[in-house]
């Protein structure tokens, strides 16, 4: 198992946002998270990629206890994310965004800044890597565009490769969707299928539940920070808790 989560639990102050969550993730998978409002799909993501400490519990990832650990350090263990709020350098061209999320993950040591020539290979390497995750997420044509002055779909499809160009085994989307319309949408879905082609697993926080069922391997259910169902889309689909929790939420199965 690539992502083994055991009784995770965060607490802020009285708030229980994660509560007792056991979770299993396959290597090449796809993981839907879906709940109401302030389950805390959210806080979970956190805690995976090192944001949050757990209050109690265990995250093992690829065979290694992660939980508490740097973002950095989970970062370069194999767990690349996306934020729920995009964040990008806006100011900063596409191809720089790219090759700063490529360097954060490879980072020269110091002795490697003692060799020019080295370093001068790795800057090609940078380069060319950044170059051909712009083509993956279908941005090679902008690649000298400033960030800031993309559109919403072409800043999600950025911040998505930002997080694969680093090479996870495992990534997060927190709401890769989120202020992006129709047609837009089914382009996202088609590249989420095309990173599990990979071999690279997938958490995706969606609220839109016919893509999350479409696309998902499996689904987790939270609701008030507690795992109310997993599964595989029909089964959840089915439990009667899930259609309890989402009964005058305002969503549609
Ligand atoms: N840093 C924090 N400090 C205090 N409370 C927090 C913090 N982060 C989250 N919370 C609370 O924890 C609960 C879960 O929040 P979380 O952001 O994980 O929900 P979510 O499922 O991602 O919701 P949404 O669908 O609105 O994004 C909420 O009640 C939220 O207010
Ligand atoms: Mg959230």
């Amino acid at each position: 198992m690539l992502l083994e989560i055991k009784s995770l639990t965060k607490k802020f102050g009285g708030l229980v946002a994660v509560d007792g969550v056991d979770l299993e993730v396959e290597a090449g998978t796809i993981m839907g998270v879906v709940g109401p409002n302030g389950a805390g799909k959210t806080t979970l993501f956190n805690l995976m990629s090192g944001q949050l400490k757990p209050t109690s519990g265990k995250i093992k990832f690829d065979g290694v206890g992660i939980d508490g650990l740097k973002p950095f350090r989970i970062a370069r263990l194999g767990i690349g994310r996306t934020f729920q709020n995009t964040s990008l350098f806006d100011r900063l061209p596409l191809t720089v965004n790219m090759a700063i999320a490529r360097r954060m993950r490879t980072h020269s040591g110091f002795f490697d800044s003692l060799v020019p020539i080295r370093e001068r290979e790795e800057e090609a390497d940078v380069a060319r890597r950044a170059l051909e995750m712009l083509e993956f997420v279908g941005l090679a044509g902008n690649a000298e565009s400033i960030a800031g002055s993309l559109p919403q779909i072409a800043k999600k499809r950025l911040a998505i490769g930002m997080a694969l160009v680093g090479e996870p085994k495992l990534i997060l989307l927190d709401e890769p969707t989120g202020g992006v319309g129709g047609d837009d949408i089914s382009g996202l879905i088609e590249l989420i299928c095309q990173i599990r082609e990979r071999g690279v697993a997938v958490c995706v926080i969606e609220h839109k539940m016919r893509m999350v069922m479409g696309l998902s391997d499996r689904i987790v259910v939270l609701n008030f920070g507690r795992k109310i169902a997993c599964g595989t889309p029909e089964e959840v689909s089915e439990d009667p808790g899930v259609i309890e929790a989402y009964l005058g939420s305002g969503y549609s199965a």
